[in-house]
């Protein structure tokens, strides 16, 4: 049988209970994470969202009380009065806030009961796909509580800090009109103009410059933003961005702006906060030197470019790439050289992954180093190598030839695997970058045309406006950055185009005619005609940031409820289908 909760009140929550409450009476309220009976003796644990506490019930004391405990099960939810005791010292629990106290029980309501869980909430070892379907189980454990518990308070901090700033908080719509913005769009059927859809954003991007235009100067918005794009462990469908948006600014601004958050952030981890200004370091150079545009600084193994070495030489592959202007990169492994066959095998695999044709190594021995390359360039090729890479005795030399931008994705791939396998990460470090000078185009092969790397309306660098109207569109640089953190990137924004005459520049450069322009972005080309002042901002992705604050594996446990790799929600089992009703509403025929 039920209790009714009446007129029963909670005095303290689970995770309360001190020495200092000693012999007082308390009432707690949760649900059995476990219990423990002894026959004559009962322990419960008790549990609410602020921790555990252990209740006794002791036969000798109440016969029918203890009867009535041994009826519950896991995850009932009760409600307990008892008296706060004290825990015999060699009873003491470190694991438990509460670990010095317990609760002797003088009353027990049962409030609800429960059906056994698919999974053990305490000590969970279910796979990730029976704890989604039982999401709200899942969020009932304690390490997962922990990171909501995290993420409310980050995203209060950013609040707190950009309202400091003078920033206002704005909402923009959710239904909106589909712009290309990089990913697909997930769209919505209009029923009021059958044939038409609304898109969900991808992110407030033309709303936030919209509100600049409207006078509104320092933006802010904790938004959800939806991209119809293959998941990965820090890829979700539906995300949420810090949006910032910010007016009459330099990229310096925005920065000023961003690391002080960045700092409270830190403060809230319970982590020292980091040196300011973060370092900055340009594109071509985290390129050039790890080999992506999000370098992770915890460890080194930076690049060695052996282009100009290997240009003259006799090792056709590389002398060839050199020649067409490519890149030969290299890096030193300490300690590598006494790798297995097996353990090269793998890395060249792993190079080739990311586009290279292949991989080639010496082994730096005290007598003879080892490499497929004596036979092209001889022993005193090898040497001078080992001289330019500084490489030791014990060390292996990893290189990549080819054009410039593969060689250096796949050389940066190989270093984070190397960084992985060699354990060189050292995981107690927090290293932050601004990365910045972006090229403002790259260009696709596939399609043989020229994208805008971050988006459209990015303005370029001052001094390359001059290369819009060029023939090398990839040297154009742009007033665009990232926050990065430990290789990971947490936020991206740039200054923006304010002019309508360099807004049609480069809608010209990525090949889109004024026709098309206008029938893609009118209301914002129209909108940009009516005094825009210079602007710019940046969007942080505040699930991001949770995880890696929270040392989460994935998005997913940091959203309360996720999706899974295949883009549904095993828990409501959506997407699903609907009834022909509501689709012949929306004047829509399904073709499956
Ligand atoms: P961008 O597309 O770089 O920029 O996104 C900004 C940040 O949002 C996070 N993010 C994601 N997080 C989870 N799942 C996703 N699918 C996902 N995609 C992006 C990342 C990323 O750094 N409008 C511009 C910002 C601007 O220019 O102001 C934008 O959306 O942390």
């Amino acid at each position: 049988m039920l209790d009714h909760l009446g007129n029963t009140k909670r005095t303290h929550n689970c995770g309360e209970l001190r020495q200092e409450h000693i012999g007082q009476k308390v009432t707690l309220m949760g649900w059995v994470n476990s219990y423990r009976d002894h026959g004559s003796l009962l322990f419960l644990h008790l549990r609410d969202r602020e921790g555990i506490t252990q209740v006794v019930f002791d036969g000798q004391r109440n016969e029918g009380l203890l009867q009535r405990a041994q009826d519950v099960r896991s995850e009932y939810v009760l409600s307990i009065t008892g008296t706060c005791i004290a825990r015999e010292e060699k009873n003491y629990n470190p694991l438990m806030t509460t670990g010095e106290i317990e609760v002797m029980a003088d009353e027990i309501m049962i409030l609800n009961d429960s059906q056994t869980p698919p999974f053990e909430i305490d000590n969970c070892r279910a796979g990730e796909d029976l704890r989604l379907k039982y999401r709200y189980l899942d969020l009932r454990r304690p390490e997962i509580q922990a990171n909501f518990r995290l993420r409310h308070r980050l995203a209060l901090a950013a609040r707190r800090v950009l309202d400091e700033q003078g920033f206002f908080e704005i909402e923009t719509p959710i239904l909106t009109k589909s712009t290309p913005e990089g990913a697909r769009d997930y769209l919505v059927p209009a029923r009021t103009a059958p044939g038409k859809f609304f898109a969900l954003p991808q992110s407030p991007q033309l709303f936030k410059q919209l509100l600049m235009i409207s006078g509104y100067d320092k933006y802010f918005q904790i938004a959800r933003c939806f991209r119809d794009e293959d998941l990965r462990a820090d890829r979700q469908p539906e995300f949420t961005q810090i949006d910032i948006e910010r007016s009459f600014v330099q990229p310096e601004d925005i920065f000023e702006t961003v690391e002080p958050l960045v700092c409270e952030f830190f403060r809230i981890a319970g982590l020292s906060e980091p040196p300011r200004p973060f370092p900055r370091m340009s594109y071509n150079e985290a390129m050039n030197r790890y080999g992506i545009d999000k370098p992770d600084l915890r460890f080194g193994i930076e690049f060695v470019d052996l282009s100009d070495l290997f240009a003259e030489s006799a090792f056709p592959v590389f002398a060839d790439a050199v020649r067409k202007g490519g890149a030969i990169k290299a890096i030193v492994v300490p300690g590598g050289a006494k790798w297995s066959r097996k353990q090269y095998d793998e890395i060249i695999e792993h190079a080739k992954i990311y586009g290279a044709g292949g991989l080639a190594y010496i082994q730096v021995f005290e007598s003879e180093n080892k490499s497929a390359l004596t036979k092209f360039i001889g022993n005193d090729g090898i040497e001078r190598v080992i001289a330019v890479t500084g490489a030791g005795v014990g060390d292996a030399i990893l290189m990549i030839g080819g054009r410039w931008d593969v060689a250096c994705t796949a050389m940066g791939q190989v270093r984070l695997e190397v960084g992985r396998r060699e354990k060189l990460i050292d995981e107690q470090a927090n290293r932050l970058l601004w990365v910045v000078d972006f090229p403002m185009f790259e260009y696709h092969e596939e399609d043989r045309r020229w994208y805008a790397m971050h988006h459209p309306f990015t303005s370029p660098i001052d001094e390359d406006l001059g290369k819009l109207d060029g023939e090398d569109l990839g040297a154009v640089r742009a007033k665009a950055y990232d926050l990065v953190f430990n290789g990971n990137e947490l936020g991206g924004g740039s200054i923006r185009i304010h002019r309508a005459d360099i807004q049609s520049k480069i809608f010209r450069a990525l090949g889109l005619s004024s026709e098309e322009a206008r029938e893609k972005f009118g209301f914002f080309l129209d909108a940009l005609s009516y005094g825009t002042p210079p602007h710019g901002g940046i969007a942080l992705g505040l699930d991001r940031i949770v995880m890696i604050f929270a040392r989460a594996k994935s998005l997913r446990d940091v959203i309360a409820f996720p999706k899974v790799a295949s883009g549904s929600d095993l828990m409501t089992d959506s997407p699903s289908a609907v009834s022909p009703a509501q689709l012949a509403e929306l004047r829509i025929k399904s073709l499956t």
